[in-house]
C-alpha cells in the first residue's frame, strides 16, 4: 500500500504555495495525500515570523503523536518544514525526539528523498535527517510541474530579501533574495491557467523587486505584462511589495493592463519617521503617501492594505498615534497588524527600550479599530458597484456562496454555483470583513453594458 501525507501549513501564502510544491513532489513520488488523523506522515510547514512559533510547533507535534496512539495507530512519521526548521534545524529533533526530518524552505524539493531515506532505516534510525542548506541550484528547477487544479493559483517568482528590516526575521530565514527566470515563471503561469487557473497571485517576500536574472532590464512591470497575457489569466495579482521598489511600469499596470487587480498590499508598517528609520525601512512617511497618490491618479478605486506594527522599542506614545494618522490618511481597504515581537539574531531585540505588553496590547486595540473603521468605509464606498466575483468556496447557508471582488472584499451572493465560476453580482451591502452581493439578471447585466 503506498504511504499517506497530510501537510499542515502556517504563515504566510508563500508556506501556502511551497506546502503545494511539497504534496506535489510527494504524490509525484508515489505517496497519496490523506486526512491528518489517517495519514503515515505528517509535515508541519512552519512560520517564524513572531514569537512561540517554536513552542506551538513543539505542542502540535505532541498532540499529532499522541491522538495517532490514542487511535491505537503507529506514530507517524513526523516532517518539520519551513522557516522554524531553517531557524532551528537540528536543535528541533532534540527537543522533540518525535521529529524524524527537518527541511529547511529551499531544500524541501528534497523531501521525498529523506522521507525515502528515513522509512529505509525506520524505527533503527533513531536521529532525524536534517537538511536545511540553502543550495546554490534552486529548487523550482527539480520540483515537478504543476499539478494542483484550482481557480486561483499562487506563483512564487521571488524569495528570500535583502532589506534587512530591523525586526525581521526572513533575511535569516529565507536567505538573500533570488529571483526565479522569467521565463519559468512564464511556463509554471501556463502550466496553471491550462489546468483551469483564472487568477494568478505572484509571490514573493519583495515581489515587486524581482528582475530577470539573466536580463535586468526586464523587470517586475514587464512581468506583469507577460503574465497577463498567458492566455487564460483573467485576474493578475501579486504581494508583498516594497515602498523602495515601486516602478513606474508597476503603476502604469494598474491602468493599462486589465488582468491587473485593482488592489494593492503596501506594508508601511508604523506611521512616525523616527520609527521607520529605527526599521530600517529606508523610506520616510512622505515618500509612503507620494507612492499611494501616484497609484490612486492612475487607478483610483484602488484598495490599499498594510501591514503594521506596533511597540517596536522606543516607540512613544506620539509614534503610535502618528501610525494612527497614517491609516485615516491613506484609508486603507484592510490591513494585518501585530505587536512587535523580539526575534533572536535580529537587531531589534538588542535595543534596551523594549515596550511593555499591556501596552502593545493597547496600542494593538486602538489600531485595530481605526483600521476597522476604514475597511468599514472602503466597503462602503463599492456599495452600487457591478463586478466579477470568482467564487472560492461555499457560505454558511445552503445556497449561498462566498466569492472574490476585484477588491479581494470576500463577497456572500446566494445562487446555483461551483467553485470557480466568475459570476457578475452588484454589490448591495457592506461590513467591516465581507460584503452582499446580488446575481446580476441578464437583462440589468445588459442595461449596465448599454450605459
Ligand atoms: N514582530 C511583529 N511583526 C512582525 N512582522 C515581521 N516581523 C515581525 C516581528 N518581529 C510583520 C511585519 C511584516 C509581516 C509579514 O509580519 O508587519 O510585514
Ligand atoms: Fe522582512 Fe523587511 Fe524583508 Fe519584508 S522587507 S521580508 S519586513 S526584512
Amino acid at each position: 500500500m503506498n504511504r499517506t501525507f497530510a501537510i499542515k501549513s502556517y504563515g504566510c501564502q508563500m508556506n501556502v504555495y511551497d506546502a503545494e510544491r511539497m504534496a506535489e513532489s510527494l504524490v509525484a513520488d508515489g505517496l497519496v495525500e490523506a486526512p491528518e488523523d489517517a495519514a503515515d506522515i505528517i509535515v508541519f510547514n512552519t512560520c517564524h515570523i513572531r514569537e512561540k512559533a517554536a513552542e506551538k510547533l513543539y505542542s502540535e507535534v505532541g498532540r499529532s503523536v499522541s491522538k495517532a496512539k490514542d487511535a491505537g495507530r503507529r506514530k507517524p512519521v513526523i516532517a518539520v518544514a519551513g522557516c522554524v526548521a531553517q531557524a532551528e534545524g537540528a536543535e528541533i529533533a532534540n527537543r522533540a525526539r518525535a521529529v524524524n526530518v527537518v527541511v529547511g524552505p529551499q531544500a524541501y524539493h528534497r523531501l521525498p528523498d529523506l522521507l525515502r531515506a528515513q522509512n529505509a532505516t525506520g524505527a533503527a534510525g533513531k536521529t532525524a535527517l536534517v537538511d536545511t542548506d540553502m543550495p546554490k541550484a534552486s529548487k523550482f528547477d527539480v520540483l515537478p510541474q504543476r499539478s494542483r487544479r484550482a481557480a486561483s493559483a499562487f506563483l512564487t517568482i521571488q524569495e528570500g530579501c535583502d532589506k534587512f528590516c530591523a525586526f525581521c526575521v526572513v533575511p535569516y530565514t529565507r536567505g538573500a533574495e533570488t529571483d526565479r527566470p522569467m521565463d519559468a515563471i512564464l511556463a509554471e503561469a501556463q502550466v496553471l491557467a491550462s489546468q483551469g487557473a483564472l487568477e494568478i497571485t505572484l509571490l514573493g517576500q519583495n515581489v515587486n523587486a524581482w528582475h530577470d536574472p539573466s536580463d535586468k532590464q526586464r523587470d517586475f512591470g514587464t512581468l506583469l505584462a507577460r503574465v497577463a497575457s498567458v492566455p487564460g489569466v483573467q485576474r493578475l495579482r501579486y504581494m508583498t511589495s516594497h515602498p523602495r521598489d515601486v516602478t513606474e511600469a508597476m503603476v502604469r499596470a494598474h491602468a493599462d493592463i486589465p488582468q491587473v487587480m485593482p488592489y494593492l498590499h503596501l506594508p508601511v508598517q508604523a506611521g512616525a519617521d523616527r520609527t521607520l528609520a529605527a526599521m530600517n525601512r529606508r523610506h520616510d512617511v512622505a515618500f509612503y503617501m507620494g507612492l499611494i497618490e501616484r497609484f490612486r491618479t492612475v487607478r483610483p478605486d484602488i484598495a490599499i492594505t498594510s501591514d503594521f506594527i506596533v511597540g517596536f522599542p522606543g516607540e512613544t506614545e506620539e509614534d503610535f498615534q502618528a501610525t494612527i494618522d497614517i491609516v485615516e490618511a491613506v484609508g486603507y481597504a484592510q490591513a494585518f497588524s501585530f505587536k512587535y515581537s523580539p526575534r533572536l539574531g535580529t537587531p531589534a531585540a538588542e535595543r534596551t527600550d523594549q515596550i511593555d505588553e499591556a501596552v502593545k496590547g493597547e496600542r494593538l486595540q486602538r489600531l485595530q479599530a481605526a483600521i476597522a473603521a476604514q475597511a468599514l468605509a472602503f466597503n462602503r464606498r463599492t456599495v452600487g458597484q457591478i463586478c466579477d466575483i470568482l467564487i472560492e468556496r461555499r457560505g454558511r447557508r445552503p445556497g449561498q456562496w462566498i466569492g472574490k471582488s476585484p477588491w479581494l472584499q470576500s463577497v456572500v451572493v446566494d445562487g446555483d454555483f461551483a467553485i470557480g465560476d466568475m459570476v457578475a453580482v452588484e454589490m448591495v451591502a457592506a461590513w467591516a470583513n465581507s460584503m452582499e452581493g446580488r446575481v446580476m439578471t441578464p437583462a440589468k447585466r445588459q442595461a449596465v453594458a448599454a450605459w
